[in-house]
């Protein structure tokens, strides 16, 4: 499973020590900036690694920012993105299993990155549960192809 990460400025340092977790790991990953801690906008970081989930690259996506909510509005408007700022275990993991997430979005910000690894941790080992779940997940898409 490959994965795309990405962040602003702001969440620079934590997208940095998911990038070690991921090597650790072993999961192949491909970091779509920024590479330093100077001012960036993060609606263009969250474009980039949302279109390398919607052209089929990746499967999953990881982005961070100071509260994680910028980037994740930003996401959310990518066609075939369902992000989801969590900053809680139980969110990381539901947004798999009920909402088939494609990004986890971070606040470096708000949690540190202890706990952050492990919303990272849950996000990437869940899998969908599909059934009556599709059904309201296929009526977020027809939202979106309809608007
Ligand atoms: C950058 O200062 C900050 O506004 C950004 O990282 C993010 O928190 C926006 O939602």
């Amino acid at each position: 499973m490959k994965i795309a990460i990405g962040s602003d400025h702001a969440g620079f340092p934590l997208k940095e020590e998911i990038r070690k977790y991921l090597d650790e790991k072993g999961v192949e990953y491909v970091d779509c900036g920024v590479y330093d801690a100077s001012s960036a906008d993060y609606p263009v970081q969250a474009k980039n690694t949302c279109e390398k989930i919607t052209s089929g690259e990746c499967v999953r996506g990881i982005l961070c920012c100071g509260t994680g909510i910028g980037i994740s509005m930003a996401a959310n408007k990518v066609k075939g993105i369902r992000a989801a700022c969590c900053s809680d275990y139980f969110s990381a993991k539901y947004t798999r299993l009920h909402n088939d997430a494609n990004v986890l979005c971070l606040g470096a910000r708000v949690i540190g990155a202890g706990a952050a690894l492990e919303l990272v941790e849950v996000f990437l080992n869940t899998e969908f549960e599909g059934g009556r779940h599709q059904r309201r997940v296929d009526l977020i898409t027809d939202i979106e192809n309809t608007q």
